[in-house]
């Protein structure tokens, strides 16, 4: 690793940024980890992160949902929770934006809370489809039509899958679920629903689409309806790193101490996430990362250290690939400065020094 000779202007940039971080602990370092790295070098490489990629301006809001074009394409937040519920955010950490594609994890985790992985992966399936998260093709193309969880025709099969007598019945029980993730009661960002709701055209054809195929398991409108609404919940980067962490740490939320999701839906949910959780950079993700991410056109993304914790990012300008450009720079370096990447030798058990 470069050192550099603390010069004055490095050092006075430490301390504006410092003045930004929000220890959510009584003071930093008060309580050790038993499964993080310490803390004071998380927080070092964070601030790193934080400054290092705060000016980028490469990357496009989406805008194919109107709402998001609008929102400021200059906020940028970081957060991190830990399986012990020490957290410590930076930035634009208050500011609720759309879920948008990450809520697909949480749907696919409530499908297999209610029918068990088998039953899941019979009806939707965890196949990379190799195109775009609302490719017709890939439904045409794909012998499984679903392809996984995480494109927008799968996501709308694991909604439609979902039990409740009614489509509100059902939108409440994801919510509710969602919340309990979180740690947190989540809502609805109505303007984000109804912008949505009045251009989802391609959304309601994929849904056509799979009921063709029969691979779409209710009304395919309405199941569109509740994925809309799904996509809407707004969270701060802070919710989203305890959803994060809530899987790092085997489904249980580490702030509530609930056991959300079954521990062994994990890997299920760790694995479609690691081959689909970027869309077209997944693979990329995984060779340059190596860990399970999910990312939403909102401009957040969440990763996951198992047993560790997990890495939230806020940051609107979105790649071709509809994945945030500055979320991923900033997961990259903090995975790779503090060896989080899941397939190192040391991860698997090897040392590596
Ligand atoms: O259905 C859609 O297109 C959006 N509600 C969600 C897409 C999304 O977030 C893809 N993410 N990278």
């Amino acid at each position: 690793m470069l050192r550099r000779r603390p010069q004055l202007r490095s050092i006075m940039a430490l301390m504006v940024v410092m003045a930004f971080v929000t220890p959510s602990l009584p003071a930093l370092g008060q309580k050790t980890s038993p499964v993080a790295p310490a803390r004071a070098q998380v927080e070092a490489v964070v601030r790193e992160a934080y400054e290092k990629f705060k000016n980028d301006t490469s990357g496009k809001n989406a805008d194919y949902i109107p709402y998001l074009a609008h929102v400021d394409s200059k906020l940028f937040g970081i957060a991190i929770v830990t399986t012990d519920n020490q957290s410590l955010t930076l930035g634009d950490v208050d500011y609720s934006f759309s879920i948008q594609s990450i809520s697909k994890v949480f749907s696919q985790a409530l499908a297999m809370e209610e029918f068990g992985p088998d039953k899941v992966f019979d009806k939707v399936g965890s196949e990379p489809t190799g195109r775009a998260f609302n490719s017709v093709f890939a439904v045409a193309d794909m012998p499984t039509h679903t392809g996984n969880a995480y494109v927008n025709a799968g996501a709308i099969a694991t909604v439609s899958l979902i039990s409740g007598k009614t489509p509100d019945e059902k939108w409440n029980k994801i919510l509710d679920f969602y919340s309990r993730v979180a740690g947190e009661k989540l809502k609805l960002i109505d303007e984000v629903y109804k912008s949505e709701a009045a251009t989802n055209t391609g959304n309601k054809a994929l849904s056509m689409l799979l009921a063709k195929y029969d691979r779409i398991y209710a009304d395919p409108f309405e199941s569109v309806d509740v994925y809309t609404k799904q996509c809407s919940v707004g969270v701060n980067v802070t919710q989203l790193a305890r959803m994060g962490a809530t899987l790092a740490n085997n489904g249980k939320n580490p702030a509530t101490g609930e056991q959300v999701i079954k521990p062994e839906n994990i890997p299920h949910i760790l694995s479609t996430m690691i081959m689909a959780g970027l869309y077209d950079g997944s693979g990329s993700w995984a060779w340059h990362v190596g860990l399970p991410a999910k990312s939403g056109v909102g401009g957040g993304i969440v990763a996951v250290v198992p047993g560790k914790g997990a890495i939230a990012v806020f940051a609107p300008p979105l790649d071709e690939a509809g994945n945030s450009v500055k979320a991923q720079k900033v997961i990259q370096l903090v995975a790779n400065r503090l060896d989080f990447n899941l397939f190192s030798p040391r991860s698997v058990g090897l040392k590596s020094d």
